[in-house]
């Protein structure tokens, strides 16, 4: 195996400014890995194929994620949809899990990106995470009408009996909070614009349906079931989705961590319910 060295030193391929040789090489050989995400040259970045500095000030950052995920930038419609799904999923107040995880690193001295890591870390199934599972519960769903020829309402009722039999808790419904989540309808509507609204999320609502039946009370379908749905309508794959969850929170773990850091006692006790809201009063956003 002789590898060729395509570049090393002040001009290297990383496209960064050295005074001095790199030490890294980059060798074409039975070790290269193709990737087709990002091309970068000296002075260049082009995602997906579309220069970075074009993209700036053009795209907003749903539609970047989408064509960093997807391969493709989406159509406006589209876009306003995923950037919705990142903004619902932003922030949901100090008690989510995600959120203790970062404020506990945080009064613990550590720095903001550890408060992040720890809160990116309690995004599981029963918090944020639940988005693949919906989709794979949707998929199982659908799948099942098509095989055995029956109706999406009877394949909704037999695989929600069969969760019930193994105690399964369907993913992306019930909240411990909110027994109507206001998230749901607002994508669904922004969904049904983007003419995202299909099979997958009339599954979602008979699954819905079918556990109020089934347990004898409402379980709502969650910001997670929510988005579960949309994205299926999209296209996406059910191993990406607990992504999407990921992305959007970050900021809001920043925010809750940075606040935890400026205004809060070092390791103090961190009851969850224990808060109190002293931020601006209920306002409308600026048409
Ligand atoms: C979110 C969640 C943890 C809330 O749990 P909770 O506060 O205990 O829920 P409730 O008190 O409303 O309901 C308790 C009962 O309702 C039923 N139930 C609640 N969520 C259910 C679900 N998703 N599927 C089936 N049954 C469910 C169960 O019978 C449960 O009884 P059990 O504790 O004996 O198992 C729960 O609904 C859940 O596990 N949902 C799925 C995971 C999910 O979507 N997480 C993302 C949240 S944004």
């Amino acid at each position: 195996m002789v590898g060729v060295v395509e570049s090393w030193g002040s001009d290297c391929a990383h496209g960064w400014k050295h005074g001095f040789r790199c030490g890294i090489l980059t060798v074409m050989s039975e070790t290269t890995f193709h990737t087709a995400i990002t091309y970068t040259a000296p002075n260049e970045i082009q995602m997906r194929g579309y220069p970075v500095e074009q993209l700036m000030g053009s795209v907003d950052f749903g539609q970047a994620v989408y064509l960093l995920l997807r391969g493709e930038l989406p159509d406006a419609k589209v876009g306003k949809l995923v950037n919705a799904i990142l903004v619902s999923s932003l922030d949901h107040g100090p008690g989510a899990p995600s959120v203790l995880g970062a404020r506990t690193a945080a009064s613990t001295g550590a720095p903001l990106n550890a408060c992040v890591a720890s809160g990116v870390l309690n995004i599981n199934r029963f918090h944020g995470g639940a988005i693949e599972d919906c989709a794979k519960a949707i998929l199982e769903i659908v799948a099942r009408a098509d095989e055995k020829s029956v109706s999406l309402e009877q394949a909704t009722a037999d695989v929600l009996d069969e969760y019930r039999n193994r105690k399964y808790r369907v993913a992306g419904f019930g909240h411990v909070l909110h027994t109507a989540d206001p998230r749901t309808p607002r994508l669904f509507e922004l969904a049904k614009e983007a003419g995202a609204r299909g099979k997958y999320v009339e599954t979602c609502r008979l699954i819905e349906a079918g556990l109020a039946k089934q347990l004898g009370k409402p379980l709502p379908i969650n910001v997670n079931g929510a988005i579960a749905a949309v994205l299926l309508e999209l296209g996406f794959d059910p191993v990406l989705m607990n992504g999407f969850f990921i992305i959007a929170r970050v900021p809001g773990l920043i925010a809750q961590a940075r606040e935890e850091m400026t205004r809060e006692k070092k390791l103090r006790s961190i009851i969850p319910g224990t808060h109190k809201y002293d931020g601006p009063a209920k306002r409308n956003v600026p048409k």
